[in-house]
């Protein structure tokens, strides 16, 4: 499923940048060579990475802590 529409991010490319040691949503972009634009997905990025490791992401900003 694509999250990020801007970016082309999916779902996959985000638990597969979680499982490579990714916690911040900054650096799912980084790691595809990407810009965030609309913001839109933010939360969402944040609530995948956060289910690897149980944290609370609420509030998410984008930096994911
Ligand atoms: S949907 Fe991700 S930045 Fe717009």
């Amino acid at each position: 499923m694509i999250v990020c529409l801007c970016a082309g991010i999916s779902d996959r490319d985000i638990r597969a940048a979680a499982a490579a040691g990714t916690r911040r949503c900054a650096d799912v972009f980084r790691a595809k060579d990407r810009q965030p634009r609309c913001g839109s997905c933010i939360d969402l990025i944040c609530d995948i990475l956060g289910e690897n490791d149980g944290r609370d992401t609420a509030g998410c900003s984008g930096g994911c802590g």
